[in-house]
């Protein structure tokens, strides 16, 4: 086929991967079904639907994330820690949406490059866990692995892993993509709206006056697009987004029945998602995740936990990215705000020396994670802000790109991470409280950052 030539080498298929070929090595964090029959029956059925994303859409993505890796654009990727079956609602997709834009316009009016927007949604339902069981009360019940395979529910009835959950998974991820496609293309993205929804933000900020600066350069900007006659009636640009889909491709029956070959390229695609990642706990050299995700063309993720070291990070950049292309490979540091100065140096320091092209994206969630002294599990706002500050600091000493940002967060006004402008307390946790799993930057945590993010990225640029 003609395609061939400007496809990519890594894009042809493997001599020995296929989508099953995961199955000859160890899978962790794979829930114990009891019925292998009812599994088959439902993966055969989900190889049956419609695709939920198409593999040139993937492929775009990865062309702009080797922009990214150049140092050309900023990736930002945020949502829930696991999305939920029981609210799942069009408001908690449209207030998510609404404060990624948002983020979105600051971050490319302050660094000066285009951010591309990858969400944490229509699809984050697998988690692993640290224990395969979990104890309340003296009772010991299977631990909750996210909805596509059991309950959160603390009874024996909920926690029992269902395949049926997988037709669920798929059915709520689709009906989420459709909304956020019709956000992305129908208005709600328009420029002017979502600088109009920044400037309400700032004027009820405690801190308002450390960011009005900005806000007004970005106003003064708009204002002189208008003049113009750059608007958004006349310009697609102004008034439309993109905005892709990732998730953990954790549950490989589900991931595989949703791999299928490109009727252009002839190569393979993981339709779940534009992107997927494999997490810290699933990154074995010779696991069944490394294997599966190796034999994708989307671009992949991997998560880089304080752990890891040099030689490890070489050998799994060439398992997943043997050909060294350019926006295949995002490397998500978790190390924690503490350790990551501490770390990251030696991992930039190996693959900048190995000339391997990747981008590196600050996941500043899940190395700071505590428990408050009334049990909820909780992370601190400046923490979080001082390990993004430090991944910044890294790589200019390093002569590397920030490249991006992966965060855990919600449109909502939850109470699950502590400080901020609004200074949440230990003792407001309980006020409101809603994760499914991992704690989340509320709607005005998660601005405040990117308010916080945008500076040093501008300075970053100037540099
Ligand atoms: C996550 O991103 O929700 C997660 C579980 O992260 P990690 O694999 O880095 O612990
Ligand atoms: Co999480």
């Amino acid at each position: 086929m003609e395609v061939e030539v400007d496809t990519p080498v890594s894009e042809r298929p493997s001599q020995t991967w296929t989508p099953q070929s995961w199955r000859s090595f160890d899978a962790r964090q794979q829930p114990n079904y009891g019925s292998a029959a009812q599994v088959d029956q439902v993966t055969r059925e989900l190889s049956g639907y419609p695709p939920l994303v198409f593999a040139a859409e993937a492929r775009e993505l990865r062309r702009q994330l080797a922009q990214v890796a150049e140092g050309k654009a900023f990736l930002l990727q945020g949502g829930d820690c696991a999305e939920s079956f029981a609210d799942f609602n069009a408001n908690r997709i449209r207030d998510t949406f609404k404060v990624l834009l948002q983020m979105a316009v600051v971050l490319t009016f302050a660094g000066n490059l285009p951010v591309v927007k990858v969400a944490r949604m229509a699809g984050q339902y697998a988690k692993p866990r640290s224990a395969d069981t979990e104890t309340i009360g003296g009772v010991e019940l299977p631990s909750y692995r996210g909805d596509i395979i059991n309950g959160i529910d603390f009874t024996a009835e909920a926690r029992v892993p269902d395949p049926q959950r997988m037709l669920t998974a798929y059915n709520q991820s689709a009906a989420t993509l459709n909304l956020l496609r019709a956000f992305a293309q129908g208005g709600l993205a328009d420029l002017h709206q979502v600088h109009g929804w920044n400037l309400s933000f700032l004027e009820n900020n405690p801190q308002r006056e450390k960011y009005a600066q900005l806000a007004e350069r970005l106003q003064e900007a708009l204002e002189f697009m208008a003049v113009c006659g750059v608007t958004s009636a006349n310009t697609p640009a102004i008034r439309e987004t993109v905005l892709y889909t990732s998730h953990e491709a954790l549950l490989l029956d589900y991931e595989q029945a949703l791999t299928r070959t490109d009727s252009l390229s002839g190569n393979w695609y993981d339709c779940s998602a534009h992107m997927l990642w494999i997490g810290e706990r699933t990154r074995q050299l010779d696991g069944a995740h490394v294997e599966f995700l190796s034999g994708v063309c989307n671009p992949i993720g991997v998560k880089v936990g304080p752990n890891m070291q040099a030689d490890e990070l070489l050998r799994l950049i060439d398992k997943l990215n043997p050909h060294n292309e350019a926006g295949r490979l995002t490397l998500i540091t978790r190390m924690g705000a503490d350790t990551l100065g501490e770390k990251l140096p030696a991992l930039v320091q190996a693959v900048q020396r190995e000339g391997r092209s990747v981008v590196w994206s600050a996941d500043p969630m899940h190395g700071n994670t505590v428990k408050a002294s009334s049990g909820y599990k909780t992370r601190d706002f400046d923490k979080i802000l001082r390990e993004i500050r430090d991944f910044f600091a890294v790589h200019r000493a390093e002569g590397s790109h920030p490249g991006g940002i992966h965060l855990e967060m919600t449109g909502e006004h939850v109470t699950e991470c502590t400080g901020g402008a609004w200074k949440i307390s230990e003792a407001d946790l309980a006020s409101c409280y809603r994760t499914q799993c991992d704690p989340r930057l509320n709607a005005d945590q998660v601005l405040e950052l990117a308010f916080c993010v945008a500076e040093w990225l501008r300075d970053d640029r100037s540099a």
